[in-house]
């Protein structure tokens, strides 16, 4: 597809929630030793359809664009050229119909975490006693109450983790934009923080677009992968996870297996079909 500037809406049916068009980003770097400014390109020509109350997965290899693409979904980043419209209307910059869950903790430090649980209903302008309603009901949902007049510094990462979700939640935003949100915690809290986030989003009926460096995370959580490649930031391959609903104890079923085999290789820049993979299996199993 050729890399144009296109004004025009693309033709989407109802249940698209987010579109991005033909999505180009390019970096102006300067050389160190040459000192000239030579042009790098970080995402190349990715499209991309959401669809409403879809939980979709990003997995790429580091530098492939994932943050780029997701800051751009925020509206904190603007694309070289290429649209992305929510709901038809173009993206243009950050608005409370799009909650954020960042790499790293990014709570107020200053503020309680019913503080900062409020935050985006403070700039919303929501009535103080209704505040702390919606605020009591999103720390209840992510399992902290209890914890309300705490600070950061006094939770574990997990619970800060919590404490960001219950605050991209509260003001209930549209889309929730998730990039690594479970990287920095254990791997029992991680699984833990899994679990209550499918809990979250059946109940919510959020539209998720989430990127981590788990092949298992994203086979989890997903109802589709997005599997990118990088130099330049592309789109490899997009995998429909049709495993059934709820997860508990999916993990160990042999779809699992296959689903994170075909993954893996795909990020190993060799791919195998689904029906090599059953092949591949089923010679192995003839051969014990
Ligand atoms: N302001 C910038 N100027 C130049 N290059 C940049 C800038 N911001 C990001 N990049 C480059 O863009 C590429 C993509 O970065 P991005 O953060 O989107 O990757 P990512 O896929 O999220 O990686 P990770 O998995 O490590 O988080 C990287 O090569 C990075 O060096
Ligand atoms: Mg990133």
């Amino acid at each position: 597809m050729a890399d144009s500037t296109n004004d025009a809406v693309p033709a989407s049916s109802e249940y698209d929630k987010i579109i991005a068009v033909n999505i180009n980003r390019i970096y102006k770097v300067r050389q160190h030793d040459t000192e000239e400014l030579t042009e790098f390109q970080v995402l190349k020509n990715v499209n991309l359809t959401v669809k409403k109350e879809e939980f979709l997965v990003i997995v790429g290899p580091s530098g492939c664009g994932k943050s780029t693409f997701l800051d751009m979904v925020a509206g904190l980043a603007q694309p070289t050229s290429g649209e992305i419209y929510m709901d038809k209307k173009l993206i243009t910059g950050p608005a409370l119909d799009r909650g954020i869950v960042l790499q790293g903790y990014a709570l107020f430090p200053w503020r309680s975490v019913r503080k900062n649980v409020e935050f985006g209903l403070e700039i919303k302008n929501v009535p103080k006693k209704e505040r702390a309603e919606i605020s009591q009901r999103f720390i209840d949902l992510v399992n902290l109450n209890g914890f309300e007049d705490r600070y950061p510094h006094e939770l574990s990462g997990g619970m800060k983790q919590r404490v960001a979700i219950a605050r991209a939640l509260a003001y209930d935003p549209e889309v929730l934009l998730m990039d690594e949100p479970f990287a920095a915690v254990d791997a029992q809290t991680r699984e833990v923080l899994q679990g209550e986030l499918l809990r979250i989003w059946e109940k919510t009926k959020k539209t998720i677009v989430f990127v981590t460096h788990s092949i298992d995370e994203a086979i989890f959580l997903a109802d589709r992968v997005v599997v990118m490649a990088s130099n330049p930031g592309t789109i490899k391959d997009i995998i429909q996870i049709e495993l059934p609903r709820p997860r508990d104890g999916i993990r160990a079923s042999t779809e699992f297996g296959k689903l994170r085999q075909e993954i893996w290789q795909l990020l190993q820049g060799q791919h195998i079909s689904t029906e090599e993979l059953q092949t591949n299996e089923n010679l192995h199993n003839e051969a014990v």
